[in-house]
């Protein structure tokens, strides 16, 4: 690095012993081998194309596999799903029931590309993040080549998540669950209107909740978590939004809503507290 870059560098405001840069040669040593992708000639070169993009350049692993005690991605259970920056990234292994096994091709290319597959729903945070600035420009061949590697990624099932996800709830309001009276007023005042009594979108298809296992989820980390920051995307059709309301509702009104929102959408429903609701905001903010 010239000097003139290295001197740009911001000073490290972390606490010892996390500020002694030196020491990360031990964990790159053990955690971080400085090889290059070398490709598998027993495969495809359409399979090594696509390993080649999602592991070299795409890094779908370092949202998507867990990690071990060592902050070290845990390739033994590749793609398995793990939480990052607060949101919940999920299985994309071969898994049948809760990952990408029952896929259909066009839609995991259509995911990939425009960031929404028609019933398993749109990419967001992150995810929405990276499809919009990344994955949206590759090359139809390219999206391909990624398809065909992860459908060679071995099953490993979510066994949190349910088998299936919830089919659209009833239309009316007075119809389906009637849990948290609360979390239902927050509904009707700050999201129905985009999302639909039933979960199916009046506005775009890029809003139906039906199907996401963001409220599948009985954790139900990304429903607070869109609900606390919002979202942003730029599709072929212009750009999409859902508000923040972060600094619109208490952590206890957010906890409510998203309570609300996966017993009426989803299979088993969630029992976020305020304090959950907190410890997610703090993770956004970092
Ligand atoms: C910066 C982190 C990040 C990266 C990098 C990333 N993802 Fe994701 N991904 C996420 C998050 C978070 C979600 C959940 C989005 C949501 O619920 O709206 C997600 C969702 C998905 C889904 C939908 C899963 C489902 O069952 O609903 C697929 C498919 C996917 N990602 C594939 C990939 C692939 C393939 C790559 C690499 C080419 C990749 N992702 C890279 C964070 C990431
Ligand atoms: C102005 C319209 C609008 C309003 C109001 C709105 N949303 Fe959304 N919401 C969207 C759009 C658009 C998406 C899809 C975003 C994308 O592609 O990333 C979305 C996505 C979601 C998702 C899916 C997240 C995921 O990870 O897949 C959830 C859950 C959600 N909204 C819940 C809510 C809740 C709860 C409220 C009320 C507190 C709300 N929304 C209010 C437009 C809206």
């Amino acid at each position: 690095m010239p000097a003139s870059v290295a001197a740009l560098a911001p000073d490290n405001t972390l606490s010892f012993p996390f500020n002694q840069r030196w020491a990360m040669m031990f964990w790159s040593a053990v955690f971080n081998p400085d090889t290059r992708f070398t490709p598998d000639a027993s495969k495809s070169p359409e399979w090594n194309r696509g390993a080649y993009l999602a592991e070299a350049l795409a890094h779908c692993g370092e949202c998507h596999t867990p990690r071990n005690l060592a902050f070290a991605l845990d390739n033994r259970k590749k793609f398995a799903g793990a939480i990052t920056a607060g949101w919940r990234a999920f299985n994309i292994s071969s898994d049948k029931a809760t990952g990408l096994g029952n896929w259909r091709d066009e839609d995991l290319i259509s995911y990939l590309s425009l960031g929404h597959a028609p019933g398993h729903g749109s990419a967001s945070g992150p995810m929405g993040e990276a499809v919009d600035r990344s994955f949206s420009q590759f090359a139809p061949e390219d999206i391909r080549a990624i398809v065909v590697y992860l459908r060679s990624v071995p099953p490993q099932p979510s066994p949190d998540l349910p088998a299936t996800t919830a089919p659209a709830a009833p239309a009316s309001h007075r119809d389906g669950v009637t849990a948290d009276a609360r979390g239902k007023k927050v509904f009707a005042s700050a999201c129905a209107s985009c999302h639909g009594w039933s979960g199916e979108s009046p506005v775009s298809p890029m809003a139906t909740l039906t199907g996401t296992w963001a409220v599948n989820d009985p954790a139900a980390t990304n429903v607070a978590q869109i609900v606390l920051s919002g979202t942003r995307r730029y599709t072929p059709d212009g750009a999409l939004s859902m508000p923040a309301f972060g600094n619109a509702y208490t952590d206890d009104e957010i906890a409510a809503v998203a309570n609300y929102v996966t017993a009426r959408f989803g299979t088993k429903g969630s029992k976020l507290t305020a304090k959950d609701v907190a410890e997610l905001r703090e993770q956004t903010a970092e």
